[in-house]
C-alpha cells in the first residue's frame, strides 16, 4: 500500500495544542513581564486547567492517535525506539513515538499542578487566588513555592520538546510541525483517522467550562472580612 496524506491529528487535539502554547506564553507575559494583569492571569490559568482536564478526557474518548492507550508504551518499546534513534534510523510511528509520548503526561501533570497551585497563591499586593484564604499558612507557603518552581520545570520540558521537534524537522527531515497544523501525515490511509469527533469535543468542553465556573466562582468559600486586616 502506498502512503498518502492522511488525517492523523484530530482538530480538537490541534486546537488543544496551539491554545496550550498561546496560553502558557500569556501566563509568562501577565506574571513576569506586564504589571497589573493578575485578573487576566487568573482567567488564563483557569482556561489552562480546563484544557488539561479536556486533554485527559480526550486521551480516553478521543480518536485513535489522541488516546493514551495508543501511544503510551512500556520501557522496552521506549528503549528500542531510543536505540533506533541513536543509529539515526528511527522506527516510524503514525502518532507519537514511544519516547516523545512521555512528554504528554509530563506536560499535563506540570501544567495541571501549576494551575491548581495558582488557586492558592497571592501576589501580596492586590490579587489572591480564590482558595488562598481557605488554607493554612503552611499550605499557602507550599503552593507559593510550587507555583514559582514548577514554571521553571515546565520551561525545561518545553525547551526539550521544541529542540526535539526541530531536530526531527531539520536533521531527520520529518515534517512534524506542518502535521500539527493541518493534521495530516504521509502514511498509509488505514493508519489514519476518519473523523475528528468535534461534536463530542464541543460537548466535553462545555461540561468542563461549567465545572470550572463552579470551581472558581460558585464553590469558593466566603471570606471573613477580618482575614484581610
Ligand atoms: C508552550 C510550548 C509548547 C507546549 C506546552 C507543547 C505541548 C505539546 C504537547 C502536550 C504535545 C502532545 C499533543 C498531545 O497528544 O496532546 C505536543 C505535540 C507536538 N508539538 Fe508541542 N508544545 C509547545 C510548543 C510547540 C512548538 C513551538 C511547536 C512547533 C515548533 C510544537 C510542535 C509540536 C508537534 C509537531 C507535536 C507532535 C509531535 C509528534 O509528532 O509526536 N510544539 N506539544
Ligand atoms: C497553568 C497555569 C498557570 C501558569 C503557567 C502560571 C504561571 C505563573 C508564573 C510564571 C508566575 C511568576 C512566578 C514568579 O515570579 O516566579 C505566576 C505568578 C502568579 N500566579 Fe500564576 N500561573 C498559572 C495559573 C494561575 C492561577 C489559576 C492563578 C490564580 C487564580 C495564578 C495566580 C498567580 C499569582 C497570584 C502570582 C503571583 C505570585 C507572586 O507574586 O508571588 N496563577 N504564575
Amino acid at each position: 500500500m502506498t502512503n498518502r496524506k492522511t488525517l492523523v491529528w484530530d482538530l480538537p487535539l490541534r486546537i488543544f495544542h496551539w491554545s496550550l502554547v498561546l496560553l502558557i506564553f500569556a501566563q509568562w507575559l501577565t506574571a513576569e513581564v506586564l504589571d497589573g494583569y493578575m485578573d487576566l492571569h487568573a482567567k488564563f490559568g483557569y482556561s489552562l486547567l480546563g484544557l488539561v482536564i479536556f486533554r485527559v478526557v480526550w486521551g480516553i474518548v478521543g480518536p485513535k492517535h489522541s488516546r493514551f492507550g495508543s501511544f503510551l508504551r512500556g520501557p522496552s518499546a521506549i528503549y528500542h525506539y531510543a536505540h533506533s534513534l541513536l543509529s539515526r534510523r528511527p522506527s516510524t510511528y503514525t502518532g507519537h513515538n514511544p519516547l516523545g509520548a512521555l512528554m504528554v503526561p509530563a506536560i499535563l501533570i506540570v501544567v495541571g499542578a501549576q494551575g491548581i497551585s495558582g488557586l492558592f497563591v497571592t501576589d501580596d499586593v492586590l490579587f489572591t487566588g480564590p482558595y488562598y484564604p481557605s488554607v493554612t499558612d503552611e499550605t499557602q507557603g507550599i503552593m507559593q513555592w510550587l507555583h514559582h518552581t514548577l514554571f521553571d520545570v515546565l520551561l525545561i520540558i518545553i525547551g526539550l520538546h521544541i529542540s526535539a521537534i526541530l531536530s526531527y524537522e531539520l536533521l531527520l527531515k520529518k515534517p512534524l510541525i506542518g502535521s500539527m497544523l493541518h493534521g495530516k501525515k504521509d502514511v498509509q490511509s488505514k493508519n489514519g483517522i476518519t473523523h475528528s469527533r468535534w461534536i463530542l469535543a464541543v460537548f466535553i468542553a462545555l461540561i468542563i467550562a461549567a465545572f470550572m465556573y463552579w470551581l472558581v466562582v460558585v464553590a469558593v468559600p466566603e471570606v471573613e472580612l477580618d482575614f484581610y486586616y
